[in-house]
């Protein structure tokens, strides 16, 4: 989860380097940060707890820094547990993304010989382990090697040493990239962060340690420490913007860019999804895999393939893929839906299925992710950078990317594109000045609730859950998507008088049953409010969306996001940074 950002090279700006790259990156982390400036006689480190955005200060002169932006795993979110954290001498420092199983044994035996810890991360003792190799003669980088070769789990260090003005670099899954450019030696756990310093990347394999110099980046064979020529490619990250422009957060910039995302889709994905619709084709079971939003557009997916295909495709929540793969094979296809391609229970689950000799494929939208370079066959989102921790551009890519591919198996490309395209001008409708604030006065009126419930059947179920997850992440009310056949089953009993139930009526066959539910919860008291093209006097409040036929749950999205979002404000939460919450799960 963690962001993590290194500098070596030629300005002497670093400090101002560190940060503004840690920025870029807080979307990784953001209960505390951190940063450490070496000079050759001293080591300047300065951390907070908090964002980061918005800290200036200038730091002393120097060519070598690097960062942190920290979620929490071991330890809560203080000063004293903010990274980089230290060796006993002060002169060896370390920045960690991961979680070291082994480290309650690995701490215990460091204080039994002598270590003074001073916080209670499982990241410092990193930065005791280097220091005890170093005192056994060995140089900086095999010290580097072989004190990450005793941490097991999934882990990134950057390891700085003072003394040698250089960093060591080393990784077992999550990730980090190596960025090389005229004035500096660079790395990250994302390429974004890399855009100004760097005009090559190579991705750093998990056998690979690297050491960054003002000469530039050396590589090495971790277990032998024999030096390698991986191969670099050109940082195209340097176009995306990032900006807010004009727009108070990402939230809303990023819900407004969605009719773009999805017109590229059409104009340009074509051919990905031919590929995809090939393998879909061939394949005897099919498999969707994702987490979170990602998990809700797969849900839709099975709908729609059932529908439109009438073909059986299964999904697996990432994190329970495992307990479940027994039954994939050679025949099976694994399509891995992600925006980050870095969510480490997506790779696991991809991983398992490459044991398992299945075909692999991504829907996905970091073109540098991890994913993406472990599948044969992937269609990128094309939604350009989601800053905010909430998903929302990158579902209803995927929602379009689902229902193009379903049409390309059937052999019917431009029915799926006028569906979509249909979908993308009732987005824009519902996106209307007028219509927003509609849905914001809606969600004034429930941002006190303590519960609220969302139904919908079918496809629409999915829709519920998604709608549910925007709502709770970022406003914390309590919200659940239910299928609405199943609220008689144990949620009814929850109803109380005045409960906000968002209910999602489309114009198919779905609507006559959904109603009846609705009615049922106004019955006990609960308020109501309708989403659909046609208002029903089962409902106390009406959002009016256009009907896009198969493609409508695309458009039911954005009614979701916009209530979560109001009432994030209403009670006063940051939209893009939801507390507890990180936007790359890169731990399990
Ligand atoms: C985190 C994010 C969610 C996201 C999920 C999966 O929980 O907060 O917004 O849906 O990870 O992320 P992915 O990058 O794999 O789509």
């Amino acid at each position: 989860m963690c962001g993590v950002f290194g500098y070596v090279g030629q300005s002497t700006d670093v400090g101002d380097a560190v940060v503004t790259a840690l920025k870029t990156l807080e979307y990784r982390g953001y209960d505390s940060w951190g940063i450490a400036v070496s000079t050759p006689d001293r080591l300047i480190i300065d951390k907070s707890v908090g964002r980061i955005n918005g800290h200036h200060r200038a730091y002393p002169e120097g060519c070598i820094g690097f960062g942190h932006t920290r979620w929490a795993t071991h330890g809560g979110a203080t000063r004293a547990n903010a990274h980089p954290h230290r060796d006993c001498s002060g002169s060896i420092a370390v920045v960690h993304n991961g979680i070291i199983e082994n480290h309650t044994a690995l701490r215990a035996a460091l204080i039994a010989r002598g270590h003074q810890f001073t916080s209670e991360t499982d990241s410092e003792i990193v930065a005791h382990l280097v220091e005890e190799q170093l005192a056994t003669g060995e140089s900086f980088a095999s010290a580097v090697a072989d004190s990450f070769d005793r941490l097991h789990g999934y882990n990134a260090i950057v390891v700085m040493d003072r003394v040698g003005q250089q960093l060591a670099a080393t990784k077992c899954v999550s990730p980090l990239v190596i960025g090389q450019g005229a004035l500096a030696s660079t790395i990250a756990s994302d390429s974004i962060a890399l855009r100004g310093h760097a005009d090559q990347l190579v991705f750093l394999e998990d056998h690979h340690l690297a050491v960054l110099t003002k000469n530039g980046t050396d590589f090495y064979e971790r277990s032998t420490m024999k030096p390698l020529s991986p191969c670099a490619i050109p940082n195209n990250n340097r176009q995306e913007s990032i900006e807010l422009g004009d727009y108070p957060d990402f939230l809303s910039k990023e819900v407004s860019e969605q009719p773009g995302t999805l017109r590229r889709l059409i104009d340009e994905a074509h051919q990905e999804i031919t590929e995809l619709a090939v393998k879909l084709r061939a394949a005897k079971r099919v498999v969707l895999v994702g987490s979170g939003t990602a998990g809700n557009a797969a849900i839709a997916g099975t709908y729609v393939f059932s529908q439109l295909c009438r073909r059986d495709v299964s999904f697996f929540p990432a994190s329970e893929f495992r307990y479940r793969s027994a039954i994939l094979d050679s025949e099976s296809l694994v399509i891995a839906l992600s925006q980050s391609g870095e969510t480490v229970d997506v790779l696991d689950a991809m991983t398992d299925a490459r044991a398992r000799g299945s075909q692999l494929a991504a829907i996905v939208n970091s073109p540098n992710s991890t994913l993406n370079r472990f599948v044969e066959t992937s269609v990128m989102l094309r939604a350009g950078v989601e800053q905010c921790v909430l998903a929302t551009k990158s579902y209803t890519a995927m929602l379009a990317v689902l229902l193009l591919t379903a049409y390309e198996v059937r052999e019917e490309w431009d029915r799926g594109a006028a569906a979509v395209g249909r979908a993308t001008e009732a987005v824009e409708h519902v996106l209307d000045r007028e219509r927003q604030a509609h849905m914001f006065q809606i969600a004034r009126d429930f941002a006190d609730a303590g519960n609220l419930f969302v139904i919908g059947r079918g496809v629409h179920y999915a829709s519920a859950l998604e709608a549910a997850l925007k709502i709770k992440e970022v406003s914390y009310i309590h919200a659940e998507g239910f299928a609405a056949g199943e609220l008689k089953h144990g949620v009814i009993a929850l109803i109380e008088p005045g409960t906000p139930c968002l209910v999602f009526a489309p114009q198919d066959g779905t609507r006559t049953d959904v109603l009846t539910g609705a009615s049922e919860l106004r019955s006990r008291g609960a308020k109501i409010i309708g989403v659909g093209s046609v208002d029903d006097e089962a409902f106390n409040e009406f959002i009016y969306i256009q009907d896009a036929g198969v493609a409508t749950p695309i458009v039911e999205a954005v009614p979701g996001q916009l209530l979560g979002y109001a009432a994030a404000l209403a009670r006063g939460n940051d939209p893009d940074r939801p507390r507890n919450l990180a936007k790359s799960v890169t731990v399990k």
